[in-house]
């Protein structure tokens, strides 16, 4: 280890490190792409992610494991995420090989960055893709940039299972019911700034999103899916404006395998206080317990006193499988021997 970084203290902030990597799609096709040290990129001016909006981004995590191994967690389930995105905004192609080898080609190429097995951080991968050609008039653009780049992190909401307060900010939604909210385009991030802030500001450190149709369902969190235990459930919304997490993806798998079943359904808005547990999944937030959700000036309690063991039991398998503590019964994470 060569770089000298407050590993246990990371948080969820963007460091420099060695390089990125980036390609351009120019005449029909992509480069081979080439690893960067200088992190600016030069565009044109009338670039259409700037003025247009046409980007899309990723995100994904690296591990080093508990035997010295780096494992990439279902980076094949980002890759077709990404595609999805991309062709939302008619943005040029980027095949499920390409993703995974820039994403190989970057982690290996700042291997000093991916933090120490033990410090519960990790080196999180954000891929972009995004318009580089010039337009003026509402089009596509004729050229496209792809960077992945890493950076190391740690907790989003700061430590393990840690539960926070959630608010539903009224007055604001996320995604229409047909628009772009199940695919994970860079201005949907950019429209929750300003209810994301008011949370804040009310000593809320995420907020929670109803429907835009009728405000009676819960969509999800800004940053995250939402996920309940109730009974022998575990229970998740079925939205067509929720992004479709690769987190809760891989938890409905364990808990199914854990015994429990699995209910993708709408959830009311007032069944918040009838849960057992409600929790925050992704991967920046990693699982994040939500004791209480802020609702009409009213706190609805969505956790009983402590971490409900299920969740615990989900967050030790999920964890301990990016970590290499745990059999990757389901084969999702690449190693790399680097
Ligand atoms: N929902 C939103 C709005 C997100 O930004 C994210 C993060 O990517 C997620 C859910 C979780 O998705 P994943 O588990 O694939 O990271
Ligand atoms: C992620 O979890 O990777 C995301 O993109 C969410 C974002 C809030 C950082």
């Amino acid at each position: 280890m060569s770089v000298d970084l407050d590993w246990d203290n990371l948080g969820f902030e963007y460091r420099d490190v060695a390089c990125h990597i980036k390609y351009t799609w120019k005449d029909g096709a992509w480069d081979a792409g080439e690893l960067v040290e200088d992190p600016y990129v030069k565009i044109h001016i009338a670039a259409t992610s700037i003025h247009y909006g046409q980007a899309a981004f990723e995100g994904l995590k690296a591990f080093r494991g508990v035997d010295d191994k780096v494992r990439i967690f279902r980076p094949e389930e980002n890759a077709q995420r990404m595609q999805k995105s991309s062709e939302r905004v008619f943005m040029a192609n980027i095949s499920e090989e390409m993703f995974t080898d820039a994403v190989d080609r970057v982690v290996t190429a700042n291997t000093d960055y991916i933090p120490p097995y033990g410090t519960d951080g990790a080196l999180y991968i954000r891929p972009v893709l995004f318009g580089t050609g010039p337009r003026i008039g509402i089009q596509p653009a004729d050229e496209y940039t792809f960077i992945v780049l890493v950076t190391p992190v740690g907790a989003y909401y700061k430590g393990g299972l840690n539960a926070v307060d959630a608010v539903i900010i009224e007055g604001y939604d996320r995604a229409a019911s047909e628009g772009v909210g199940s695919v994970k385009l860079a201005g949907n991030y950019a429209a929750s700034l300003m209810p994301a802030s008011i949370a804040k500001a009310q000593g809320y450190p995420i907020n929670l999103y109803l429907d835009s149709k009728e405000k009676r369902f819960i969509d999800e969190f800004g940053t995250s899916n939402f996920i309940a235990l109730k009974g022998n459930s575990y229970v998740t919304p079925c939205s067509p404006s929720v992004l479709p997490s690769i987190t809760n993806k891989s938890l409905m798998t364990l808990a199914e395998d854990m015994g429990m079943t699995v209910e993708r359904r709408p959830v009311e808005v007032n069944e918040l206080a009838e849960m057992d547990q409600v929790a925050a999944c992704g991967t920046a937030v990693v699982m994040t317990p939500i004791n209480a959700v802020m609702y009409k000036s009213e706190l609805h309690k969505t956790s009983g006193e402590g971490i409900d063991e299920r969740l615990q039991a989900l967050y030790d398998r999920m964890t301990g499988i990016q970590y290499g503590r745990e059999e990757d019964k389901f084969n999702w994470c690449k190693t790399l021997d680097i």
